[in-house]
């Protein structure tokens, strides 16, 4: 269908508006709940509501009633009304754990990406830092490509704040402030009260920092991967968290602004559409401009179907360990020792305590006010997983007179132990850990024990990088064949920049400020991921997000430093591409794929179409100049077929055999490239790769091959099983995991055995 002309597009917007409200009237709904809804609109100009979108999705969002938004979604140019949604924020070593050095490879083919411009949608940032200062290595202005700029209030003195390193500032809270924003705890500007948006920029493109630390801890050079790359703040989340409307907004901004890549450390929990789904509409739209936008997988690991992001164009990221570790050792009174982690600035005389669980004196998880101190004054209190903050059972051990804490980790998180700054002595423990302090309470009269802190400690063992159990987990409920996450980067135990308005346990009652918060979650690795994307996109002007991807993805290593398949630290088992993606970035690699899995926007529709979005309308939200796209028109593919350096097959009955279709192109200096295939096929399958050689002899030249992916009896019994498929020219592996997802059936068959 041809673009309809202008003056249409403007009397459907103004239809859609006069809809809403005549809606009021007609409804006499006066009473009922107003929310914020996204009305994606095939049409251009628009008035504005809250926001009128341009860039990053076509339509507005405004404040209705159900029934106004009813009658807007029956206009003929409304493709689709969607309701706001509340996004959640995903919650230094890392660069040289990642390999990276301002003297060889990627970091010195790209300068620093001194060049390109990171936008950071998060909870804005807290300029006055050494992390952000202006830098007289960079030029006095940012590259010319970028048009942002910083916005000035009475809390944010653009004059002040913004310089040659943080290039733009902006915020967006028409969406949040449908409840009215408590400026006591928020500033109404792009100043970071949460610490959170300070702390992922940081990692992403801080200036480096030296005697960086916490409290001591993780003492060093703290810097961005990306440490010369400019910065350009979103601020899209408030103390009550991101709205979908003001994310669109950001997203619609930062692609205006024409900043270099996107950098997301939040997502929408439920398990959505990817028409429902902002992050995946907005950032279609940044890449279908060049834009590659990185993104959290989340952080409500270890269970299956959890991960956020999915969308195929968005580069998914999870969170692994490094190998640091701040521990402690548990001494009880028979002898037995436990390790524990801690990032508790003081010490103990080493003297043995006394030990009560909270669970018999009041409160198991150690709630504020409801312990009972003549059963705590002076112990060590053991506290289980879960209900509020691990600082927060300290202070309430602290509060009703205890010594110490002990925290346990959730039976889930197997092995991981998260680390706190507490107030008073305190650690937190494996849960098995825990369970073992607990039975040596229950059969001893008189408990004792005592924490020792060790600090900071660097070591080999146990192995890394290991999977964060908190990571979030495939397979994707939007598009299970579409494998997610991409890859997993550093995210355990992060230290970065810090905001001075709140504390480092983020607890009111904490009154200690620092410059570096140490913390944990994919909102830590997402950021790592997006200065790699940086230093990518200015070694390789030439790349389009796709390909940064797949190169990100087809060189990320599989194997932990002692030479054993990366551990999930939830199971203690190695982790599969469900848990780890491709694998670990590894930046240096990613500059010499050797070949590329490329896909643009005509892809990314036929893999809508494909998954059944076949509603024209539907289709056309993702295309904001106001295009249709009729799906019955293109070519009929399979989801799994989308060109990329994975492949996520999910078997319907017993006996399938999945053909996977994959185009490379050679990036390689060596023209006249010869790479043959090796596999290791999924248990339960048998692989055919035709053809088996690639041969090359030309620039960028592609060449396609299938995959046959057959499913035999003697199978393995797992609802998944993985494999992997690596073409090699002796100089470059070009690794793609296969993952497969197995009927219900099988795993019941199992079962009746
Ligand atoms: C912002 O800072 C500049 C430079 O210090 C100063 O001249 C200007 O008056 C400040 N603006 C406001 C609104 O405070
Ligand atoms: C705003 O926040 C302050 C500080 O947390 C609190 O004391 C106050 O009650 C809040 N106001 C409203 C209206 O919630
Ligand atoms: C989509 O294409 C089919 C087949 O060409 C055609 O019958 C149908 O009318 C088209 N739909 C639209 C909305 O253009």
């Amino acid at each position: 269908m041809a673009k309809p002309p202008a003056t249409t597009l403007f009397l459907c917007s103004l239809l859609a508006v006069a809809a809403a409200a005549a809606a009021t009237w007609i409804g006499h709904d006066e009473q009922d709940d107003v929310s914020t809804y996204i009305v994606h609109h095939i049409a251009h100009p628009l008035p504005r509501l809250l926001y009128s979108y341009a860039h990053a999705a076509t339509g507005f969002a405004a404040r209705l009633t159900a029934r106004q938004a009813m009658h807007v979604e029956a206009q003929p140019c409304v493709a689709a009304v969607v309701r706001d949604t509340v996004y959640e924020l995903h919650t230094t070593l890392s660069s040289s754990f990642l390999r990276l050095s301002p003297s060889s490879g990627l970091q010195a083919e790209s300068n620093g990406a001194t060049d390109a411009v990171i936008a950071v949608l998060d909870t804005g940032i807290y300029p006055d830092h050494a992390s952000f200062a202006s830098d007289p290595s960079l030029s006095p202005t940012p590259p010319p490509t970028f048009r942002g700029e910083c916005v000035s209030t009475p809390e944010f003195n653009a004059s002040v704040c913004c310089n040659n390193k943080l290039v733009g500032a902006k915020m967006f809270y028409e969406g949040a402030s449908g409840k009215p924003i408590n400026e006591t705890e928020d500033s109404k500007s792009p100043l970071d009260t949460t610490g959170h948006g300070t702390h992922s920029a940081a990692i992403a493109a801080g200036s480096p920092v030296s005697d960086a630390n916490l409290f001591g801890f993780a003492n060093g050079v703290a810097k961005g991967t990306a440490p010369g790359a400019r910065i350009a703040v979103y601020k899209v989340c408030w103390k009550m968290g991101c709205f979908g409307s003001d994310v669109v907004a950001g997203m619609n901004e930062a692609i205006a602004d024409g900043v270099d890549i996107i950098s997301l450390s939040l997502a929408v929990s439920r398990k959505k559409t990817f028409v429902e789904d902002p992050t995946a509409i907005s950032g279609f739209n940044a890449v279908r401009k060049g834009i590659l936008v990185v993104a959290s997988a989340g952080s409500n690991g270890p269970k299956e179907s959890t991960v956020t992001n999915t969308a195929p164009w968005l580069l998914t990221v999870g969170a692994s360990s490094m190998n640091r570790q701040f521990q402690t050792i548990i001494v009880l009174g028979d002898g037995q020792t436990f390790s524990g982690t801690s990032l508790y600035p003081g010490d103990t005389d080493g003297s043995m305590k006394s030990l009560v669980f909270g669970g018999f004196a009041g409160s198991a998880v150690c709630e504020i006010g409801k312990l009972d101190a003549s059963k705590v004054a002076g112990k060590i209190v053991l506290c289980e997983a879960g209900q509020v903050l691990d600082a927060e059972k300290g202070v309430a051990v602290a509060q009703a007179g205890g010594f110490g804490v002990i925290v346990s980790s959730r039976s889930s998180y197997g092995e991981y132990a998260k680390a706190t700054a507490h107030l008073i002595p305190g650690t937190t423990v494996p849960n098995a850990a825990a369970l073992e302090i607990l039975r040596y309470m229950v059969k001893t009269p008189y408990p004792v024990g005592k924490i020792l802190f060790f600090g900071t400690v660097l070591s080999s063992s146990p192995s890394s990088p290991r999977i964060a159990s908190f990571s979030a987990r495939g397979p994707s409920i939007a598009a299970p064949e579409i494998l997610k996450p991409d890859v997993v980067a550093p995210g355990v135990s992060i230290l970065a920049a810090w905001s001075r308005l709140i504390s480092p346990t983020e607890l009111d009652v904490d009154k200690r400020r620092v410059k570096f918060n140490i913390l944990s979650g994919t909102s830590a690795s997402c950021p790592h991921v997006s200065g790699v994307a940086a230093l990518l996109k200015i070694a390789r002007p030439s790349w389009t997000p796709a390909m940064i991807m797949s190169a990100l993805t087809t060189t990320a290593y599989v194997q932990d430093s002692s030479g054993n398949a990366i551990v999930d630290m939830a199971t203690g088992k190695p982790g599969g591409p469900f848990e780890l993606g491709a694998g670990h970035v590894d930046p240096n690699s990613a500059l010499h794929p050797g070949l590329v899995y490329d896909a643009g926007v005509d892809d990314y529709l036929d893999v809508l179409c494909a998954l059944g979005y076949s509603d024209e309308d539907t289709v056309g939200i993702f295309l904001r100049d106001g295009t249709i796209t009729n799906c019955s028109t293109r070519a009929s593919t399979t989801v799994a077929d989308l060109n990329r350096g994975s492949i996520s097959v999910v078997v319907t009955a017993y006996g399938d055999e999945i053909t996977v279709r994959r185009t490379v192109r050679n990036v390689g200096s060596n023209v006249d490239a010869v790479y043959t295939v090796g596999g290791v096929p999924p248990p339960g399958t048998q692989l055919r790769i035709r053809p088996s050689k690639l041969v090359f002899d030309a620039e960028h030249q592609t060449r396609t091959y299938t995959v046959v992916i057959r499913t035999v009896s003697s199978g393995s019994f797992d609802k998944y099983t993985h494999g992997s498929i690596v073409w090699s020219d002796g100089a470059h592996k070009v690794r793609s995991p296969i993952a497969v997802t197995w009927p219900p059936s099988h795993s019941a068959a199992v079962a009746a055995i």
